[in-house]
């Protein structure tokens, strides 16, 4: 007889895992089926998050600017290093160390909270009395039965028509993430998340990199003022940034990648880079899924057609993360992965897409939540902008990192805030108090009377949230 379970997740990502483990805490019978393989062919549960995604440039980010610290900034505090040298390999090493770390922390959490995982492909095998048969491919092919079903089968990089991913030339965030040698030309196409963070990982190691970005503007969904800001301070840092770009044809020869294409002005060019980043966008996943034998609806660009709840067309089968509409976040996952084990409760699940934070990890890093000036401009809301620059505040010029802003955007009647946008020194950990101060519903002024301790980058908030009343201390 198969195994039954109430709940059953298929993807073992931040949506999927995190959907488990919540299950579980409620008092569900849980399995959690996912198939990624680490280098030895066992588990890897984390999704892309945590094997080619997040976490593992994130590692890279952290290496590569301690190595252009080490180059550039130490002698501005003092420091003089002679002979600097990089490690690649150690480097690469040391980061998929970090992953191992993190898939065997998730292997750990799912024993910890009594989950069944399952290492193999999950895929639907037909309806059965109160739920449904799902076939498990792996090592060992088995059958399991499920109450309810959660899908959390994630997304994978976009492939360009006639650059598909070979993972040596043209690489995906696969193979962005283990280059083996810096390479002297890369070419990035996309100046999304993805190009601008792996873009800047390769800079600072010394490679020369050229984006070709196909829109007109940098950065369309950044806040206007904080797009113009981290153009320029990119630009400075040596990513040549090419917008407005329309890609023609690429060729491959035994080392190089030949991109040709036409630039803003309409005048054709040609990039030879060693290597090329293809990174725009990313598309659902729901391969192997079996869709058809139960008949899961599938909106027209393959995401799995969910409510606003995450509910699908089938009773008790679910769908979370980069697989459904709404940003392709880790933390948007994880958040839709708790609310839908809570609905499976009966409790009242929520995820407030109003409040969910962005964070480019960049140096400087951008972070925002909420609505942007161009966004309150088109939908009419009256508003007051107030911003303070990081030359102002104190540990800023301590660290020796002063570039960027906080800027805040409150309602010009009631003052609440509507949106928070940072770029500079730690603007992923500035950016949470914003979160929190948005989904209290929080005025600036709010903010403005908080005491924030001193010398602290947070002061820069407060300042910008005074900055709405044109009352700022110090600047
Ligand atoms: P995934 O993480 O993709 O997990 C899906 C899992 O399901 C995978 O393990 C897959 O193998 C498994 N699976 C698929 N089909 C089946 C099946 N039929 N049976 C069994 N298993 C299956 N987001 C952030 O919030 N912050 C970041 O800093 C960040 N950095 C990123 C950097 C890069 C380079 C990339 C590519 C993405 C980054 N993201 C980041 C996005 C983030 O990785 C995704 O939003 C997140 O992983 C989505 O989680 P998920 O659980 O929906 O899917
Ligand atoms: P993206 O959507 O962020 O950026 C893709 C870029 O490619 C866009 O600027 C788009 O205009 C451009 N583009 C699309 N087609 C093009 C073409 N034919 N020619 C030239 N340019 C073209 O996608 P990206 O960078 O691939 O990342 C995918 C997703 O992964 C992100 O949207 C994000 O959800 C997630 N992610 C999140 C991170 C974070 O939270 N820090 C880090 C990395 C990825």
């Amino acid at each position: 007889m198969s195994k039954s379970f109430d709940v059953v997740v298929i993807g073992g990502g931040p949506g999927g895992y995190i959907a488990a483990i919540r299950a579980a805490q409620l008092g569900f019978s849980t399995a959690c089926i996912d198939e990624w393989k680490n280098d030895k062919g066992g588990p890897a549960p984390g999704g892309t998050c945590t094997n080619v995604g997040c976490i593992p440039s994130k590692a890279l980010l952290q290496s590569s600017e301690h190595y252009d610290h080490a180059g550039h900034a130490f002698a501005e505090h003092g420091i003089e290093v002679k002979g600097l040298s990089l490690n690649l390999a150690q480097m690469l090493k040391r980061k998929d160390t970090v992953v191992k770390q993190n898939n065997d922390g998730i292997l750990f959490l799912l024993k910890k909270n009594k989950i069944s995982f399952f290492h193999g492909r999950g895929a639907f095998a037909k309806t059965v009395d109160g739920g449904y048969e799902i076939s498990v491919t792996g090592a060992t092919a088995e059958s399991i039965t499920a109450k309810h079903v959660i899908i959390a089968t994630g997304s994978n990089a976009r492939i360009l028509p006639g650059a598909e991913f070979d993972e040596q030339l043209i690489l995906s965030n696969t193979g962005a993430l283990a280059i083996p040698s810096v390479p002297k030309k890369l070419g990035v196409i996309g100046a999304g998340v993805i190009g601008l963070e792996m873009g800047s990982v390769w800079r600072r190691l010394g490679a020369e990199v050229t984006v070709l970005e196909g829109l007109p503007t940098f950065l369309g969904a950044v806040d206007e003022q904080i797009a113009k800001e981290a153009h320029k301070l990119m630009t400075k840092q040596g990513l040549d940034i090419k917008l407005g770009v329309k890609i023609g044809a690429i060729t491959k020869s035994k080392n190089a990648v030949t991109v040709n294409y036409t630039d803003a002005q309409g005048t054709a060019q040609v990039g030879v880079f060693d290597k090329l980043i293809v990174s725009i966008g990313r598309v659902p996943n729901t391969i192997g899924l079996n869709v058809e034998a139960v008949g899961l609806q599938l909106d027209e660009r393959g995401f799995i057609n969910v409510d606003g709840d995450c509910k699908t067309n089938l009773a008790n089968v679910w769908a979370v993360g980069d697989v459904v509409r709404g940003p392709m976040l880790a933390h948007k996952a994880e958040e839709e992965g708790v609310a839908v084990a809570e609905r499976i409760a009966g409790q009242h699940g929520h995820v407030n897409f109003n409040t969910i934070p962005w964070v480019i990890y960049t140096s400087p890093e951008i972070a925002w939540v909420g609505k942007t000036e161009q966004q309150l401009k088109a939908e009419g809301v009256a508003y007051k902008a107030g911003s303070f620059p990081f030359m102002a505040n104190g540990r800023a010029r301590a660290l020796g990192d002063t570039s960027g802003m906080v800027k805040f955007l409150a309602d010009a009647k009631s003052d609440e805030i509507l949106g928070v946008h940072i770029i500079g020194p730690m603007a992923s950990e500035l950016i949470a108090e914003a979160v929190v101060a948005m989904e209290f519903r929080a005025s600036a002024e709010d903010i403005a009377r908080i005491c924030h301790a001193h010398p602290s980058l947070s002061e820069a908030t407060k300042e910008a949230a005074l900055a709405v009343d044109k009352r700022t201390l110090n600047f």
